[in-house]
């Protein structure tokens, strides 16, 4: 079965979202601020010869004429991180302060998490949970090397994570990039869709429903989740925001993008989701030649 032909009565133009999804990924690092600027990023990489060209939307973002950013002087001296374009987007939506208390609930290998970090200038407090050990010690390493000194790390189950090891008991914002089918990181990984089931997608998604309901209810009233996954599928994102907001005292609000995005999709094979799901915001490789994405933004309490 091809996978991507599901998504067909979703995306206006599928020929050419079919095409991009077949063309590489451009090669894009993020300046980490913590030790560098872009203007110092830029020069070292001048001085290496690696030709980049700045991203338009945001400064802090290079497309490299590279297949391996680790490679260069910056990245090894921690002032640049490698991170697909699209994946910087739920950190700015997050927009955490240096006085706030942030969890990334599922942070490993850590792009969010130091995004979070060096955005609060390295003066709020991130805790970065992953329940996986294994990809926690690269988290660890990217943390170090990026010069990272505001963040904590915890390894637990984020569906029922506890605060009780903490000296509060509520975070001001919460970003759940959820564990997903990984369909919009077929760019970059050609055998993302090898092991595609319907089976998968519905026991991914009850998962990504628990961790969701867990950071609306560890984030104080007034405070913000972010959710985002990098895949296409309504069951693993309006549906999974559906029965959060059935659930849990939040709603949806807007935020802005500078990139090209659609609004979430308020039905899908027969399933009408509540209208405020509208408020997400899709992102299809072919409208900014990026990898797909979803992204939305809960507000907790009234
Ligand atoms: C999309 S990846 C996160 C990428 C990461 N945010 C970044 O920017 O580098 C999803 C992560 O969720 C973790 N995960 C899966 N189930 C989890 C759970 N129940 N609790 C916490 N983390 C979980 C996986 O180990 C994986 O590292």
């Amino acid at each position: 079965m091809d996978v991507l032909e599901r998504y067909e009565p979703l995306v206006d133009d599928f020929r050419a979202f079919r095409a991009a999804c077949e063309r590489p990924l451009p090669s894009v690092v993020r300046v980490n601020e913590i030790k560098a600027t872009p203007e110092r990023a830029m020069d070292a990489l001048d001085d290496e010869g690696v030709a980049y060209e700045p991203v338009e939307w945001h400064p802090g973002l290079l497309r490299l004429d590279s297949t391996s950013p680790g490679r260069t002087w910056g990245a090894y001296h921690g002032w640049l991180h490698g991170q697909e374009e699209v994946s910087t987007l739920p950190a700015l939506v997050c927009d955490p302060q240096p006085d706030e208390r942030v969890w990334a609930a599922c942070a490993a290998p850590g792009g969010k998490a130091t995004q979070l970090a060096a955005l609060a200038d390295d003066e709020g407090t991130i805790v970065a949970n992953d329940r996986s050990l294994g990809r926690l010690s690269a988290l660890r390493f990217n943390a170090e090397r990026l010069g990272v000194t505001s963040m904590a790390v915890t390894n637990r189950d984020a569906r029922n994570y506890s605060l009780k090891p903490f000296e509060f008991d509520e975070f001001d914002c919460a970003l759940v990039d959820a564990p997903c089918s990984c369909e919009g990181t077929i760019r970059k990984n050609p055998d993302a869709l090898d092991e595609w089931s319907l089976e998968y997608i519905d026991s991914i998604a009850a998962t990504q429903e628990s961790i969701l309901r867990r950071a609306v209810q560890a984030t104080r009233s007034g405070g913000s989740v972010v959710y985002s996954t990098c895949t296409f599928a309504p069951e693993e994102n309006e549906a999974v925001l559906d029965s959060v907001l059935s659930a849990e005292d939040c709603r949806l609000v807007e935020f802005s993008c500078a990139l090209e995005t659609r609004p979430g999709v308020t039905e899908w094979q027969g399933e009408a989701f509540d209208r405020s799901v509208r408020k997400a915001k899709r992102i299809y490789p072919h409208l900014n030649d990026t990898g797909g994405f979803f992204c939305a933004k809960v507000e907790v309490g009234g």
